[in-house]
């Protein structure tokens, strides 16, 4: 149970302040019954605003088919940032929906957001693993020899001291590859070709996530996945 405006506050539909106009004006009922005490405490399943349920009461999780030119930090300073895609009263929740892991501003595709801190925690730990899978494009042709490198687990990146984890490298034809990473280094795969001597990487777009897939998302558009997704 918890207080009717902190709930609507930490949902996104307006400041704790705000709450209690909401309140007075009559749209929010617990059980059917009219609110009238904003302290109040309530189950989120008992109240409706307007009429309907609250909006996601128990948390989000969310593939976001990723397009380019958007960044996935908060900070406004570092230009457009993919929550913008999302509808403004996700974008006032508290907890905040982030995305798990980062892809960097000039790649695309499958992106998780999630407002489940132990999932972002559990997701981007490499203890777990969860392979990514990503389609690179090079400005030359990509020698056969970048894949044993991928795979040696001793390319280390410009800047850091520990090893990138063994990473498969599959050529599907001369300038393009995909690569499977376990870790998520920031901007590790243009940084692996760059290491390994191997090619400039212009375009990148992850298309898997563990078993995840875009499916037929279109570049900005996201569904629901239920939270429970990953176990
Ligand atoms: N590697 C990169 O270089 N950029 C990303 O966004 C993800 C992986």
């Amino acid at each position: 149970m918890r207080r009717l405006d902190q709930l609507l506050a930490n949902l996104g539909y307006c400041s704790r302040r705000e709450a209690r106009d909401w309140v007075a004006s009559g749209a929010v009922t617990v059980r059917g019954a009219v609110a009238d005490d904003v302290s109040a405490k309530a189950n989120s399943a008992d109240i409706r605003v307007d009429g309907a349920p609250l909006d996601h009461p128990d948390g989000l999780l969310l593939v976001l088919h990723k397009p380019l030119g958007l960044v996935c930090s908060h900070e406004l300073r570092e230009g457009p940032n993919v929550y913008s895609l999302l509808p403004a009263r996700w974008r006032r929740r508290n907890p905040i929906v982030t995305s798990v892991g980062r892809l960097d501003k000039d790649t695309s595709g499958l992106l998780l957001l999630t407002d489940q801190s132990a999932l972002v925690h559990r997701l981007t730990s490499p203890k777990h693993k969860v392979p990514k899978i990503y389609r690179a494009t090079g400005d030359r042709d990509l020698a056969p020899e970048l894949v044993a490198r991928f795979a040696s687990g001793t390319l280390t990146l410009d800047g850091e001291t520990a090893p990138c984890a063994p990473a498969e490298l599959k050529i599907i034809s001369p300038r393009e590859a995909k690569v499977t990473l376990t870790e998520g280094k920031y901007h590790q795969v243009r940084r692996m070709f760059a290491a390994a001597g191997g090619a400039t990487v212009l375009t990148l777009h992850r298309e898997k996530f563990g078993a995840l897939e875009l499916d037929d998302l279109a570049p900005g558009a996201w569904r629901e996945l239920p939270l429970d997704y990953f176990g």
